[in-house]
């Protein structure tokens, strides 16, 4: 593409970001819509996130990703946020709005749309949750947004699942969750479950280990969601279909957030086979570098 006077920046605030797949993702879309925009990383130390969003916003940086370590940090850095992000207490999209940037969490609608792709509704779903860092965030407050009936919520730390469970009753003023540790699985009650993994065990270079490797568990499962999605093929997902169930990895919920994004800064909507079309490219491209 030419870069010429009217080329628009985004980029991606991270430390570090060097292992990025952002920049494919959103280079990729503005190729595709014939759009004239590039996406840069920009890695920014921990204690500069204050001063990076104010210079972007002199510079006039047309939209932003946030990953870690800054995602709950720039908080006090914006000049609005969405309610929803606001409840999440994390945001990794920046979107430009008068005197600064309005902050929003696709992790959380970006997972909704892949799994709504993949033909999964949360609506009245019984779930279990594994893990409580901040992958599992977005997908305990997206759980509790989407009208699941409830959530067993499984984390090695007990004390990290029940903050977690709390923070996210307090925020819809319901209590469907119930946080366990990772032993206790057995106290979930019989029944037939939609299961979303995700804790940072099995990721590439271990991709033997599940967090849990009982069958009693997946027997549980009618449907398996691992948010990582390096391998693609990960041991979870293995051992869900084992027991009979569907299983998908996160990939097309990193394309997701990252095209639900590209549509806030662009106030566009990108079609079903654009994205694909993404998710294919992803796809070549995690798989070459395994
Ligand atoms: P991420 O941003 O990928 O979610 P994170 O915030 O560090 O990363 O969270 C990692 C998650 O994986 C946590 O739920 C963590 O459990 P703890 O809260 O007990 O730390 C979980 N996890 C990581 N290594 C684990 C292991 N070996 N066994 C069980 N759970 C593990």
């Amino acid at each position: 593409m030419e870069i010429n006077g009217r080329t628009r920046i985004c980029g991606l605030l991270g430390y570090p970001v060097a292992h990025t797949l952002s920049p494919l993702i959103h280079n990729t879309l503005a190729e595709e819509l014939g759009q004239n925009l590039v996406y840069v990383p920009f890695p920014v130390k921990p204690d500069k996130i204050g001063e990076a969003v104010k210079g972007a916003c002199a510079l006039d940086i047309a939209g932003l990703n946030v990953t870690v370590p800054h995602k709950s940090a720039v908080l006090p850095w914006l000049k609005e946020i969405d309610p929803l992000a606001e409840k999440v207490g994390a945001v990794n999209t920046l979107v430009r709005c008068p005197g600064g940037y309005r902050g929003y969490n696709t992790d959380l609608t970006g997972l909704q749309r892949a799994m709504e792709s993949d033909g999964i509704d949360l609506k009245g779903e019984k779930v279990i949750l594994l893990g409580a860092g901040g992958a599992a965030r977005a997908a305990a407050f997206l759980c509790a947004h989407a009208g699941v009936s409830e959530v067993w919520l499984l984390n090695r730390t007990s004390e990290r699942a029940r903050q977690l469970a709390e923070e996210v009753s307090t925020g819809f003023g319901r209590s469907c969750i119930h946080a366990l540790t990772l032993a206790e699985y057995r106290q979930i009650p019989a029944g037939s479950y939609l299961a979303i993994q995700g804790t940072s065990v099995g990721l590439y270079p271990d991709t033997e280990a599940a967090v849990i490797c009982e069958a009693g568990l997946y027997e549980k499962i009618h449907t398996g969601y691992d948010l990582i999605y390096r391998p693609f093929d990960t041991r979870f997902m293995q051992l869900v279909r084992e027991q009979g169930g569907r299983a998908y990895n996160g990939l097309k919920m990193l394309a997701y957030q990252a095209i639900e994004a590209y549509e806030l800064w662009n106030g566009i909507k990108v079609s079903r086979e654009t994205a694909e079309r993404i998710i294919q490219k992803l796809k070549e491209e995690t798989k070459t570098d395994e």
